[in-house]
């Protein structure tokens, strides 16, 4: 069953006189369970794709289907909701909350979601090395450590739609194995839809399906 949906879906941004297609006619879907891989250029429409995909950014034209449900009509607020319950972001910059601990960003996604948490949020973080970090700032972490909180905080409300912007760039070889394993098994074993955007082309092989971003269109890889 799709789990998230692309219809005919294009994004055009504005730059002076010139338009940008940052996303050509996409069609795309994830079914539940399934982990793919986008890979390709830089600047060629990898985090457009996602953040349309996750709502946070709207398409110029198509639509997005989110577990059964359009995107497109809703109002800014029910977007919100979706996002929320179903929708694990990690984004590129790991936008953790500045002026609270590792503990209090946790606690803030429990809140937001009313409690929805999983106890495996905990052993995620002790698996990612983080238990020591949890009264830490996000100025007092490293980069990897950083990013490695932001996959946990996206984990930890157990949504069934993860969207993963380079979760792996900040980390040494084998943080970069853990976070992938961690990211296949959720898919496997939850039964998420789990996309995830690299460089890394060894971490493909984790994936069930690898896409090729190029000037704004995608394609399935299949070799
Ligand atoms: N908000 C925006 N306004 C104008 N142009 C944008 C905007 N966001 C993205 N673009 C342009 O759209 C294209 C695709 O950008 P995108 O960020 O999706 O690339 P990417 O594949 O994620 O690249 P990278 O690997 O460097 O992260 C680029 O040409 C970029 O400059
Ligand atoms: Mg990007």
């Amino acid at each position: 069953m799709k789990a998230i949906e692309l219809k005919n879906v294009k994004k055009n941004f504005k730059d002076g006189d010139e338009t940008i297609e940052a996303l050509k006619e996409t069609n795309f879907s994830v079914d539940k369970g399934e982990f793919v891989a986008i890979i390709g250029p830089s600047g060629s429409g990898k985090s457009t794709l996602l953040t349309i995909a996750g709502g946070l950014q709207s398409p110029s034209s198509g639509e997005i289907w989110i577990n059964g449900q359009t995107l497109s009509e809703k109002k800014e607020k029910a977007r919100a909701k979706v996002r929320f319950e179903e929708i694990g972001f990690i984004l590129q910059a790991s936008n953790l909350v500045p002026f609270l601990t590792v503990k209090k960003q946790l606690e803030l996604v429990d809140k937001v979601t009313k409690g929805k948490n999983n106890k495996s949020g905990l052993d995620l973080l002790s698996r990612l090395g983080l238990d020591k970090l949890i009264d830490k700032y996000p100025d007092e972490l490293s980069g990897g450590e950083r990013q490695r909180v932001a996959i946990v905080r996206a984990l930890y409300n157990d949504p069934s739609i993860i969207l993963a912007d380079e979760p792996t760039a900040s980390l040494d070889t084998e943080k970069a194995y853990e976070v992938v394993k961690i990211l296949a098994k959720e898919a496997k074993e939850k039964n998420k839809a789990t996309i995830m955007v690299t460089h890394d082309l060894r971490l493909v092989d984790f994936c069930d399906k690898v896409y090729l971003m190029q000037d704004g269109s995608l394609s399935e890889k299949t070799d």
